[in-house]
């Protein structure tokens, strides 16, 4: 079945008619109070989540649709040794789609090849967030009128902030787009991120540790929280938590037309003072949020409809190539089987399927 794991599952024409959709929906709600009447949505939050999962559960309410869930692990059967694989199983007996949020990456992956019903990642340890990429990118076109031609700073943690590595995938495919990465020294992207993302598209980047002097340039600013509950060391979080606070003083520094996002929640990297300045549009975008949700259920369900399926991914099993990333959902589920995908036959690059960690056989 069709699912949304990774924001490259969908092509960049797709990612428009979803864009036409969730504006038509903002402007004309009552078109879509009927859509998917009968239609169940389970969100299935094995992690905290305020926006994600209410938003979901709204945009199902909105479209006429039901939902059933649970917001925290314990309050599953997971916490009773149950596989990934048998809950997707399971639910797709329930429910005609569903939304997952959990703390092992590649997790809604699994659930996605088990289900015989869509699944959306709703966010996959520190690996992608591809739903909040589409609310991103809703944003950014309403707000700057285009996803070409423009500068994105992305500041904070760029180590363990899923949804910059999700949103740098999308932009990877939209013309002259020109990235700034600002961040401490111990919280760079990673560099999978950066080789198979920025450099495999050409994309031009530079790195900083200065929003100052990154701020005149930018015509986006998309501000991250330090992702306390990722970090192996409290201290090293401690440490790190303020790198990055912006305020008035720091907006002055700014174009006039550029625009502030958030993917939410702020802890105190942005001043609540800045709030006030009609640049801040982090508020808005979680309104876009449920906009594009809407948009995506119906996308879904309709192609489940239709019967399409997921892309067979070409996958390489060899007893050189175990996944040793302790977040990666291979290393609790013992019987899912450790699989790869080539990347750079050149180099005998291979990534785990699950999380893209990298192994290199030669
Ligand atoms: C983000 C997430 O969960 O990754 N929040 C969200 O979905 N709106 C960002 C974060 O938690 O910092």
């Amino acid at each position: 079945m069709r699912s949304l794991i990774d924001i490259v599952d969908f092509s960049v024409e797709e990612i428009q008619q979803l864009l036409d959709t969730a504006c038509d929906i903002s402007e004309n709600p009552a078109k879509y109070v009927d859509a998917c009447r009968g239609k169940k949505l389970a969100t299935l939050f094995f992690e905290p989540s305020t926006r994600t999962r209410l938003s979901f559960e709204a945009a199902m309410y909105e479209l006429g649709g039901n939902v059933l869930g649970f917001s925290q692990a314990s309050s599953s059967s997971a916490s009773k040794g149950e596989s990934m694989a048998d809950t997707a199983k399971m639910l797709s007996c329930y429910v005609d789609i569903m939304a997952i949020r959990h703390p092992k990456e590649g997790a809604p992956y699994v659930a996605a090849t088990n289900a015989s019903i869509p699944v959306i990642n709703a966010g996959d340890g520190g690996h992608c967030h591809p739903t909040q990429t589409l609310a991103d990118l809703l944003t950014i076109y309403r707000e700057n009128g285009r996803l070409d031609n423009l500068t994105i700073g992305c500041c904070g943690d760029l180590k363990y902030g899923r949804t910059v590595h999700s949103l740098l995938a999308a932009f990877a495919r939209y013309a002259n787009i020109k990235v700034i990465l600002i961040s401490p020294e111990e919280l760079k992207l990673p560099k999978y991120v950066k080789y198979e993302v920025l450099e495999k598209y050409g994309m031009e980047y530079v790195e900083t540790t200065s929003l100052e002097e990154a701020m005149p340039q930018l015509d986006v600013l998309y501000m991250t929280r330090i992702q306390q509950e990722r970090f192996d060391n409290f201290d090293e979080y401690e440490r790190l938590k303020d790198s990055y606070i912006l305020t008035p003083e720091k907006m002055a520094a700014g174009k006039p037309t550029m625009r502030v996002l958030h993917p939410l929640p702020r802890v105190n990297e942005i001043s609540v003072k800045v709030d006030e300045d009609p640049r801040a549009a982090y508020f808005r975008q979680a309104l876009n949020a449920k906009y594009m949700r809407m948009a995506l259920i119906l996308k879904l369900l309709k192609e489940a409809e239709e019967g399409k399926q997921m892309e067979t991914l070409q996958t390489v099993e060899d007893p050189r190539l175990i996944c040793d990333n302790p977040r990666c959902i291979s290393s609790t589920e013992q019987e899912l089987p450790h699989k790869f995908k080539l990347v750079d036959p050149e180099r005998g690059i291979y990534r785990c399927i699950y999380c893209e960690s990298k192994k290199t056989l030669n």
